[in-house]
């Protein structure tokens, strides 16, 4: 079949040209500097005052806390040495009217999961007499970090929009809710995902410079020299480098990249992006997160295909209650028809998740939805590759002696894990880009970054906390 002519002018934006992407890396390294360099860039490179990755011999339980992806989740985490763990969790849903009403009443909530966990599910853990259990708190949005278990929140992403929570310090928050409860826990370690992916991944298979989240929202961790992090100023650097509090000659960095090019000069933003941005409840921010995530791909495509049903060339120009909807449908129907193995699937697909009525679905209909997704999909896993390929040519000059033969990714989130060739197209833009480099990168998933790293986090602040009593 060949493609209605209104697909050529759509795909310029989705297809992205070797120049393109070649260019988006170079905006991608600046923004990173800039961030590296001074305070309220958009791309904040937020240090994490962790000092290093794990070796695999770290042991331990510590309780653990994340909040920014699908679920609440409490968990409880046994490392055992050996690169192995064991984790006990219970997940805990948060609703919109938490999610956008008062962050006292969200942070309330936080502390009775953390209770209602301890009672039912019961804890291992126990601890003398007065001493409170310690967590590590995952929490996934963009925090400015001042120590390892204080940072406060610059702003919501994914949906969130709590009130009053920006620019408080969100370990604060926690605590107060759990000292209000009588629950004896005490929050010592702040960790975001993207760091607890880069420690869980380097736990379990080896020292890893970067961990990368591709779910919900998306967003990249790795390890750079402490010196380059010019903002915090010669002193604490200086004070940092000597190892006296949490980090050494290098520290994990938090790079928030969903945030890059919100000032809009290179990412590829067609009509379908900005009806998005405009009609979502963060408008101008989170510009490449909105373009990548498992959040976004969904209603990407709604508009995509909303505007080809206008235009009466799909569906014969009949739409549906879930079409209608705003974020009607997420990301599994990009994977779904992604991974269709035929026709017949797609065709399914369209009845059951878009709710389009059979009579409707026209043999070219199967193709141009494919068409939609196929260009949405391609387009986030090429750009997921330039924010990998901006961090190995950035850290190029100051890496470890390990990863100078071979860099490790360690990846987690729905995209990277259910999206169907989303790797594959990662690395053909990472050649592209980094040509004969591509190939000294492996690239692997690492569940549970979130449990793992936080409690890996909890353990570094626990020794910190223990030196310092000694
Ligand atoms: C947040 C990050 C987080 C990422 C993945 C983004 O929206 O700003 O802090 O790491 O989502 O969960």
């Amino acid at each position: 079949m060949v493609l209605p002519e209104i697909c050529k002018s759509i795909e310029p934006y989705f297809m992205l040209s070797d120049d393109k992407l070649k260019t988006i890396v170079k905006y991608f390294c600046e923004e990173m500097n800039d961030g590296l360099a001074a305070y309220g860039h958009d791309v904040a490179m937020v240090p994490s005052y962790v000092p290093g990755v794990p070796d695999g011999s770290e042991q331990g339980t510590f309780l653990a806390l994340d909040l920014g992806g699908t679920n609440l989740r409490v968990c409880e985490i046994k490392l055992f040495g050996e690169n192995k763990f064991e984790i006990k969790q219970q997940k805990y849903k948060v609703s919109d009217a938490l999610k956008q009403g008062e962050a006292r009443v969200l942070f309330d909530y936080i502390a009775d999961s953390v209770d209602a966990f301890l009672t039912d599910i019961g804890s291992d853990l126990t601890t003398d007499d007065n001493e409170p259990l310690h967590l590590g708190f995952t929490f996934s949005f963009p925090v400015e970090q001042t120590a390892i278990d204080r940072g406060s929140l610059l702003t919501w992403t994914k949906g969130f929009n709590a009130k009053n929570a920006q620019g408080k310090d969100v370990v604060l928050l926690l605590q107060d809710a759990l000292d209000r409860k009588h629950i004896h826990v005490r929050c010592s370690a702040l960790v975001n995902d993207t760091v607890g992916t880069l420690l869980s991944r380097s736990y379990q298979h080896g020292p890893a410079l970067i961990g990368a989240i591709f779910g919900t929202g998306t967003n990249g961790a790795y390890i750079d020299r402490t010196s380059t992090v010019k903002k915090l100023g010669d002193d604490k650097i200086a004070a940092l480098e000597a190892g006296g509090e949490h980090a050494g000659e290098y520290m994990v960095i938090n790079t928030e990249w969903g945030a890059f090019d919100n000032k809009r000069r290179c990412l590829p933003a067609s009509i379908y992006d900005n009806k998005l941005d405009r009609e979502s409840i963060n408008p101008r921010k989170q510009a490449f997160e909105k373009m990548v995530s498992g959040m976004y791909l969904g209603e990407i495509t709604r508009n995509i295909l909303l505007h080809l049903i206008d235009s009466r060339l799909l569906f014969d120009g009949n739409s549906s209650k879930v079409l209608n909807t705003h974020y009607g449908f997420d990301t599994a129907f990009v994977s779904r028809v992604e991974g269709a193995k035929d026709d017949a699937e797609v065709r399914t697909a369209i009845q059951s998740m878009l709710g389009v009525e059979s009579q409707y679905i026209q043999a070219g209909d199967i193709e141009l939805v494919r068409w939609a997704v196929g260009i949405v999909a391609h387009r986030a896993a090429y750009l997921a590759a330039t924010a990998i390929a901006a961090i190995v040519l950035h850290t190029e000059p100051n890496r470890r002696e390990q990863d100078k033969k071979a860099i490790d990714v360690g990846v987690d989130g729905s995209v990277a894990e259910f999206l169907p060739n989303f790797e594959s197209r990662v690395r053909e833009a990472l050649k592209i880009v980094l040509g004969e480099q591509e190939k000294i990168i492996t690239i692997g998933l690492a569940k549970d970054g979130s449990g793992i790293g936080a409690a890996l986090t909890a353990l570094t602040a626990k020794k910190a906390l223990e030196r310092k009593a000694a």
